[in-house]
């Protein structure tokens, strides 16, 4: 009886505390997380790229090969062209949008195999999310790089906002580059990075390269972006990734040099500020 008395009354600084205020949970909730893998390099490539083939893909896997001396390496894949005909074919039926992320995201993960496949001699392998949850560093002591799936595992949680899946590949990427405490994240396209209007869309012409950019300007932008909308409102509760870099993964050596520090696409400050 004594024993159930000091359960209850166990010591803890939350323990008598709503955790809906933020005034009262700060003291305890408010430091900075550890960094869990702080020399791990996130690289999110995109569908669009994979889409295109061997032309795009083999020169892709070439450079991510010569990375792998310098760099460990998450790589994670989106969906394409096959999401996109998948969404169209769901969506006439009316399937709604927790049916709906599975299936894209398993275009993503099938774009992973790929991808590792082709790294496989190098002893890259793909990876189930439940690994990369809980046992990425055993795998990164194995391997230079792992590849996985960038959508995150909403799936049937999906938030209702929209018919198409809001959380997609380039918020899974960040969501879980933030959370491991990466010492980067690089968002592979298709472009070179964030216009001011899409480059490929009628008034393609007139659209400038935007090379720096903040989460808070990207906010406020109207048109489209070259990822999911849903990044950008992640980005502002950041707590370790500073800065995403968006490049071209088209034109070789660009993937290279942004993982060297310089400066080759768009540079996207987030809302994360050192402590
Ligand atoms: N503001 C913008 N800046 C750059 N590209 C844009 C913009 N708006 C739309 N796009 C288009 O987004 C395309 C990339 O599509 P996206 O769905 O992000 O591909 P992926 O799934 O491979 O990431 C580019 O080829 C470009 O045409
Ligand atoms: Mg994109």
């Amino acid at each position: 009886m004594a024993d159930t008395n000091q359960i209850k009354h166990v010591a803890s600084p939350l323990a008598r505390q709503t955790l809906l205020d933020s005034n009262l949970t700060r003291p305890v909730a408010g430091n900075r997380p550890i960094k869990l893998l702080p020399w791990l390099q996130v690289i999110k490539i995109g569908g669009r790229v994979i889409d295109r083939g061997h032309e795009a893909i083999l020169p892709l896997v070439a450079e991510l090969r010569g990375l792998l001396s310098e760099h460990r390496l998450l790589i994670l894949t989106g969906a394409g062209i096959r999401a996109r005909h998948l969404y169209s074919v769901g969506l006439d039926l009316g399937l709604p949008v927790g049916s709906l992320a599975p299936l894209a995201a398993s275009e993503a993960g099938q774009n992973g195999h790929i991808l590792a496949s082709l790294l496989a001699p190098e002893g890259v392998s793909y990876i189930e999310h439940p690994t990369i949850a809980s046992q990425l560093a055993i795998h990164l002591s194995a391997a230079r790089a792992v590849v996985g799936s960038a959508f995150p595992p909403y799936h049937h949680h999906e938030f209702p906002g929209s018919r198409i899946p809001p959380h997609r590949a380039d918020t899974g990427a960040f969501l879980l580059a933030d959370a491991l405490g990466a010492a980067g994240l690089t968002i592979v396209e298709d472009v070179d990075g964030f216009y001011s209007a899409d480059p490929n869309g009628a008034d393609g012409k007139n659209a400038k390269l935007i090379k720096e950019t903040s989460a808070a300007e990207l906010a406020k932008h109207k048109g489209t972006l070259p990822f999911d909308p849903a990044l950008v409102e992640v980005m502002a509760n950041a707590r370790h990734i500073a800065r995403v870099q968006v490049v071209n993964g088209l034109i070789p050596g660009r993937l290279t040099a942004a993982l060297r520090g310089q400066h080759v696409g768009t540079i996207i400050d987030t809302g994360a500020r050192q402590a």
